[in-house]
């Protein structure tokens, strides 16, 4: 049997000559991208999801994430080095394997780590001497160690000796034409040093790395980089409701703020928190902060405020209906985008749906456009069983209200507001449009 620095040393050889096999696990924002990057740099990749419809449309060469092209996926296709999978047995012919499944928050908003522990069991089964094992899954500090590692070291063999075991997180920022997955920096910790020398080695193949001296730091990290977001909106939303009462305009602050070229970076208000990572992960810290009995009070304040937006943005509705002498039953509302954040097709924790609720609940009749979004799906919160209704000048007549919850490229503010008799705009979308009609929310 290969003693372990051997074993290290046939793994950075494979690596090298891409001689190794990866299998990223969960065919989401994040495995996909990583898919695409280590196929491009030369390995063999397979891509596997417990989702059938995935996996089929994979095979069929098609892309079911908007701003990931379908020809990347024929693209990778076309090397005959991917395979696309739900037989998860074939994680034992992988060298390397990464996680990328969800880590969402249960109903008591506490960590659900029921996708990592169920597909490190998965993994468990099929482990082997060699094998390099990477969560990229965000988490709390201390979950690769503590809750990984154990299942993995009950098959006998071991993290660092026989096989190699790190964290990675991914710092994907879907649409964002300045930065792709090949040029945003990885931050790596190992479980060993010869853990981190193996897995630093492989991300070396894709993207710049920051190696750190343990698994926990990097978890830790991924952390503070979206409870820095999380603290610096709700900083930003709690502004705009002080600078409205003062009838400043906290968008031309903003403005004027950032031309500080040193020390300042612009957060935006809105109508609250999106997506599956900002409103999120901060409570993976709170939850296990209170092991050490302490209280992440900054996190609790900072998602109490952004918590409170959606509500504050129904007020603002009332107060337009209000002045024009109509109440919120029975008015006819159009939010426009769905999706937590512009030119994009997600809809996780997006405020819309929050929004949608809140107006529905005081007797609203409420509608949606996406382009992005044609028709909701059922959601663990959510199931709206709603359409997308297009923006004509004939349908925009029809509401009361037309709510500005996403500010999408693609939408005409100027033909909007031309043929709406209100807007409450959350994203100061029509900034450069002057109208009575506006109410800025
Ligand atoms: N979306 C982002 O921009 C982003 C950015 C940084 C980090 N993250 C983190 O990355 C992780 C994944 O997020 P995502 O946005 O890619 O999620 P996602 O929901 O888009 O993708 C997860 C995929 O995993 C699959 N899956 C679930 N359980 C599985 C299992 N047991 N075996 C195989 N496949 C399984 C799902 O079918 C889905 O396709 C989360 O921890 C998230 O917080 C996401």
């Amino acid at each position: 049997m290969a003693g372990n620095s051997e074993r290290l040393t046939t793994l950075l050889e494979g690596i090298e000559k891409r001689k190794v096999s990866v299998g990223v696990i969960g065919m989401g924002y994040v495995g996909l991208p990583l898919v695409i990057e280590f196929n491009r740099a030369g390995f063999h990749v397979t891509g596997f999801d417990l989702d059938p419809k995935k996996v089929s449309l994979l095979r069929k060469r098609k892309s079911y994430i908007k701003h990931i092209p379908t020809e990347k996926i024929r693209a990778v296709n076309k090397t005959g080095r991917f395979t696309a999978t739900g037989d998860f047995s074939l994680i034992e012919t992988m060298d390397c394997v990464l996680i990328c499944v969800p880590t969402p928050l249960n109903k008591y908003r506490e960590p659900d780590m029921s996708f990592v522990t169920g597909t490190t069991e998965t993994i468990s089964r099929y482990l082997r001497p060699g094998h390099l094992i990477i969560l990229e899954s965000t988490t709390y500090p201390g979950t690769t160690d503590e809750k990984v590692r154990p299942i993995l070291e009950r098959t006998g063999l071991k993290a660092g000796r026989d096989f190699f075991l790190a964290y990675s997180p991914e710092r994907e920022d879907p649409n964002n034409p300045d930065f792709t997955t090949s040029t945003i920096p990885k931050v790596v910790g190992g479980c060993t040093a010869r853990c981190l020398k193996a897995a630093d080695a492989l991300y070396k193949t894709v993207v710049p790395t920051v190696p750190v001296s343990s698994t926990k730091v990097a978890e830790a990290s991924k952390l503070l980089e979206n409870i820095y977001r999380s603290i610096n909106i709700a900083l930003v939303n709690e502004l705009k409701i002080c600078f409205e009462r003062m009838e400043i305009n906290i968008w031309e602050v903003i403005d004027a703020s950032k031309t500080k070229p040193f020390g300042f970076q612009a957060f935006y208000p809105g109508p609250g928190l999106g997506g599956h990572c900002i409103p999120i992960d901060p409570f993976y810290l709170t939850w296990k902060a209170r092991e050490f009995d302490f209280h992440t009070k900054f996190i609790e304040l900072a998602g109490e405020i952004n918590t409170s937006m959606p509500y504050y943005v129904v007020s603002k509705v009332v107060d337009g209906l209000n002045e024009r002498g109509k109440c919120m039953r029975d008015a006819r509302i159009l939010i426009l985008g769905l999706a937590y954040k512009k030119d994009v097709d997600d809809v996780r924790e997006s405020p819309s749906l929050k929004l949608i609720t809140l107006l529905r609940q005081k007797g609203a009749k409420v509608d949606y456009n996406d382009p992005y979004v044609q028709r909701t799906h059922k959601m663990r919160e959510y199931d709206l069983k709603m359409t997308s209704v297009p923006v004509t000048e004939n349908n925009l007549k029809r509401y009361d209200c037309v709510l500005i919850a996403t500010d999408h490229t693609a939408y005409d503010y100027k033909f909007i507001v031309k043929h709406s008799s209100l807007i409450v705009d959350t994203r100061n979308a029509t900034g450069d449009v002057k109208s009575s009609k506006i109410i800025k929310a």
